[in-house]
């Protein structure tokens, strides 16, 4: 028997999950997706605790069964120490801890964020290193200098909101239901991108700011709303191409100005928010007229996945770089 089976628990937001990894190969990845958040617009950080006590055994019993294998077989256990809700990562790291314990085998701390770029290791085609990823979610909004698969550099990220909260945000004032971002996309398919002109803010650096397209939006829709009461669901494709197309005007131009400060070709995205299709589209015009190779991984490997996680924590169980049972979780980590 193999002895290098390798549990891994995603617990930092709203999404439950628990994956098997031997060899580098992963083996399955259980996600629970709590939908308790939807009827509060957004995720409620109490609730998302709560419902990571109920979901983590059952998910962590799925994963091991359907690895053919039992706890005995593990070689070691990885969770998210952070970033993220501290309520939501204290139910999976007490219970990694708890099982490391009581199993004598090493614990492994995984960064969130890191583990958001080392999915594109999960399956082929794989980035070479150097390269560039653009990890856009609900959460984040980072562009990272990748040197290797535990060497990492932030180079730019958001200021303030995040870009998939920009999408959540805009999308509710537009009376769309939570998560709004994928119904954007959706409506923004039959839209003019260039109907509504929006502000495109240009922050120092390789930087990002989303808050004010909220306030934009806000303002603007309040004095249409004024004239015509019927103005969103009159334009709604429309105003879904519109602010969509600023979104990524704002996330192309670092790309960009990124590509060209580091030289390198080879650019990866990933996050929830690389599930966006004007996203991938204008990311892969771009990468055939500059001569870019790009890299997204499958949709089930760009939200919050266990799978992820323990991609990172394969190569940490190389490198034997094992955490203490006295580790707690950080609300804010560093890549
Ligand atoms: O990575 P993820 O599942 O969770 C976080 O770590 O935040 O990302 C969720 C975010 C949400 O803001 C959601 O609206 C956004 O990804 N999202 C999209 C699309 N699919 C998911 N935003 C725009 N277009 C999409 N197709
Ligand atoms: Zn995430």
């Amino acid at each position: 028997t193999n002895d290098n089976f390798i549990l891994a628990i995603e617990s930092s937001c709203d999404e439950t999950s628990a994956s098997i990894i031997v060899d580098g190969k992963v083996l399955n990845n259980i996600v629970a997706t709590q939908s308790v958040h939807e009827k509060y617009g957004g995720v409620v950080p109490e609730l998302a605790s709560r419902a990571h006590q109920e979901n983590l055994i059952p998910v962590v019993q799925e994963a091991v069964l359907s690895a053919g294998i039992t706890v005995d077989q593990l070689a070691a256990v990885a969770f998210t120490r952070g970033p993220g809700l501290m309520g939501s990562l204290l139910v999976g790291v007490s219970f990694a801890k708890a099982l490391a314990f009581a199993r004598k085998i090493p614990l492994i701390e995984v960064n969130h964020m890191q583990a958001h770029i080392l999915a594109h290791f999960i399956d082929d085609p794989k980035p070479s290193f150097p390269f560039i990823c653009l990890t856009v979610s609900g959460g984040h909004t980072q562009l990272v200098l990748v040197k290797g698969y535990l060497e990492m550099e932030v180079i730019g990220e958001t200021q303030d909101d995040a870009v998939g909260e920009a999408f959540d945000k805009t999308a509710k004032l537009l009376g769309l239901p939570y998560p709004g971002g994928p119904l954007i996309d959706k409506y923004a398919k039959e839209g003019n991108p260039k109907a509504f002109k929006f502000p495109v803010t240009r922050m120092p650096g390789l930087n990002y700011s989303f808050s004010g397209i909220k306030t934009a939006v806000l303002y603007f829709l309040r004095d249409q709303l004024q004239e015509n009461p019927k103005f969103i669901e009159e334009n709604l494709a429309d105003l879904c191409a519109s602010i969509q197309f600023t979104l990524i005007e704002m996330l192309q131009i670092k790309l960009k100005e990124a590509v060209k400060q580091y030289g390198v070709k080879e650019i990866a995205i990933a996050g929830g928010v690389s599930a966006n299709s004007g996203l991938r589209n204008t990311l892969q015009e771009l990468a055939e007229k500059k001569g870019w190779k790009l890299y997204i991984p499958k949709f089930e490997y760009c939200t919050d996945n266990a799978a992820m996680i323990a991609m990172a924590a394969y190569y940490k169980f190389l490198a034997k770089d094992f955490s203490s049972y006295d580790v707690t979780p950080l609300a804010k980590m560093k890549i």
